[in-house]
């Protein structure tokens, strides 16, 4: 085999491989549905996903993780995982996205994973950012972060060639977000308020089925290099810009590497390279089934996808609880 098929042979098996590492951390995540424990439910995912990530034969590094090396003991920024043969890679990951949605039963939390060539996913702080995404199909430019909610419903309603009455944005239901809702409420739109999740609430956009059209608002910067990851996969368009509530995080930015802090980042500048995206279902979700326990099997449901080829896989799994893939 030559070198170059050699690595597409290598690219193809790794996209697979990151879909059982999310399954691994939404099991593992599942035990503690609804059992009031966020922390508990997220440790949980951490040591499933490690354990898992560290079975691959990849020079992997996590650029995007559970925090600091002095603030994370797994998975933090920076850490090694894989064989440290094989592709080197650099990995963005939430082994749990929504820990809360997990503690309280709630919909829509995921298991999370983005891999890339390595230097190719913005090293983005534990800060917060503001994002704007629209799902594929519309003419580049039709929405921008710095324009009023309003104007950007307008527009897009125009490109959909519908009113902005059949429009509906999904934001984070959080008091800041307040002149946002009352912006889209204004010109007629429908608010989807998420209590938690925004990588879900980004990803929705992109499927007409989820009558989700636009994300907007303000929520974790590593959730937007997962959602731009995701994205990257299927098309759709979006936009971020790192907001800094403390020195202490300005910190976090200048240690990440990044020198403007007012950047406003598309797409391609969050997520740049070729792309490997998986997420499994922990709870009931909107696109993904939650982790479903029976007898002596576990039943996952993972979307896997690559932004070379553009395919998208919907996998579901039915594994052993004893002697299984992953118990
Ligand atoms: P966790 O999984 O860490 O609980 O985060 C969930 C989440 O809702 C993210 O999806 C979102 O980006 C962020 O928290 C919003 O932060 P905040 O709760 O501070 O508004």
């Amino acid at each position: 085999m030559s070198i170059e098929s050699e690595a597409a042979y290598l690219d193809r098996v790794l996209t697979m491989e990151v879909g059982r590492c999310t399954e691994a951390a939404a099991v593992a995540a599942s035990t503690m549905i609804g059992r009031g424990d966020k922390e508990g439910a997220d440790h949980a995912a951490v040591v499933a996903l490690r354990d898992a990530f560290n079975k691959l034969e990849i020079d992997g590094t996590v650029v995007i993780g559970e925090g600091e090396r002095d603030e994370a003991p797994m998975l933090y920024i920076g850490e090694k995982v894989g064989s440290g043969h094989g592709p080197k890679v650099d990995i963005a990951l939430d082994p749990l996205e929504g820990t809360t949605l997990t503690a309280k039963a709630m919909a829509n939390a995921l298991a999370v994973v983005a891999m890339a060539q390595h230097g190719t996913l913005l090293h983005a702080p534990d800060t917060y950012m503001d994002k704007i995404a629209i799902g594929p199909g519309y003419p580049k430019g039709v929405v921008d972060l710095d324009a009023p909610v309003e104007e950007n419903i307008l527009s897009l309603a125009k490109a959909k060639g519908a009113p902005p009455g059949e429009i509906t944005l999904c934001v984070l239901d959080r008091t800041r977000h307040a002149p946002i809702i009352a912006g889209a409420r204004k010109v007629g739109a429908r608010v989807n308020m998420i209590s938690d999740g925004d990588v879900a609430g980004v990803f929705h956009t992109t499927e007409p089925a989820t009558g989700i059209d636009l994300y907007v608002g303000r929520g974790g910067a590593p959730e937007g290099v997962l959602a731009a990851a995701a994205l990257r996969c299927v098309g759709g368009q979006m936009q971020g810009r790192l907001h800094f509530r403390s020195d202490d995080e300005r910190e976090r930015a200048d240690r990440a590497g990044i020198t403007d802090l007012n950047r406003k980042y598309d797409l391609k500048e969050l997520a740049s390279g070729d792309v490997f995206f998986a997420a499994t279902g922990v709870t009931n979700g909107t696109m993904l089934d939650g982790v479903r326990w029976e007898r002596d099997l576990v039943h996952t449901h993972t979307i896997v996808m690559r932004s070379k080829t553009g395919t998208v896989r919907y996998i579901r799994a039915h594994t052993r609880r004893n002697g299984g893939d992953i118990l």
